[in-house]
């Protein structure tokens, strides 16, 4: 199965999809990684690593639409059969969600539907919750939103800082992508309804 990773910042999910690409324990071609921002660290992660970058800025285009079909177009140029959100941070249009229907996924750091949005660490910790977490899903048209495919918990103690926090669900979310990617590319799960079966 042929990927693509989309990251817009410090691509450390990006690196630990490499580690296990690399290992073995993860069998999938990362075809290609995209990114909407020129200065992401992500970009010599991935160069680093072999991995191809494609670099889209939205400025370059006169609207998303058009941005998106580039996207589109690159991906097709690379084969990619899986789209792999990881820190991408531009909420994906229509067009490139009906292309690629059920063939995107996100990672987010909180249990959804909880903490929605760029600031979930942030949010769930000054909410004061006890328990967040981290989710994988599908991605649909609502933000946020799409099927669940995996979720893991993270406590939260009182003494810890954001700082301390974020390390905790990163960690996390390290090891559930790779986890998450591998049952998709092996094909074991099904979606019924809103509900993502693993088999
Ligand atoms: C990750 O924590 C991911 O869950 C989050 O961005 C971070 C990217 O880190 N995504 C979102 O908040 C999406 N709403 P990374 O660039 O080091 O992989």
């Amino acid at each position: 199965m042929n990927i693509a990773v989309f990251a817009s910042g410090k691509g450390t999910n990006l690196s630990a999809i490499i580690r296990q690409v690399k290992k073995g324990s993860l069998k999938v071609n990362i075809a290609l990684m995209v990114t909407d921002n020129p200065k992401a660290p992500a970009i010599s992660r991935a160069r680093r690593a072999g991995v191809k970058v494609v670099i889209i800025t939205p400025k370059d285009f006169p609207d998303k639409k058009s941005f998106e079909a580039e996207v589109i177009d690159q991906l097709k140029q690379n084969n990619v059969d899986l789209v792999v959100l990881a820190g991408f941070m531009l909420i994906l249009g229509p067009n490139l969600i009906s292309a690629y229907k059920d063939k995107i996924i996100n990672i987010h750091p909180a249990l959804l539907p909880s903490f929605k949005g760029a600031s979930a660490i942030k949010d769930a910790l000054d909410y004061g919750v006890k328990l967040t977490g981290v989710t994988v899903h599908f991605v649909d048209e609502k933000i946020d939103n799409g099927p669940i495919i995996m979720q893991e918990p993270v406590k939260i103690e009182e003494k810890d800082s954001l700082e301390i926090l974020e390390k905790k669900i990163h960690r996390l979310e390290h090891k559930i992508y790779p986890k998450a990617i591998g049952l998709l590319a092996e094909n074991r799960f099904k979606i019924e309804n809103r509900k993502v079966v693993i088999l």
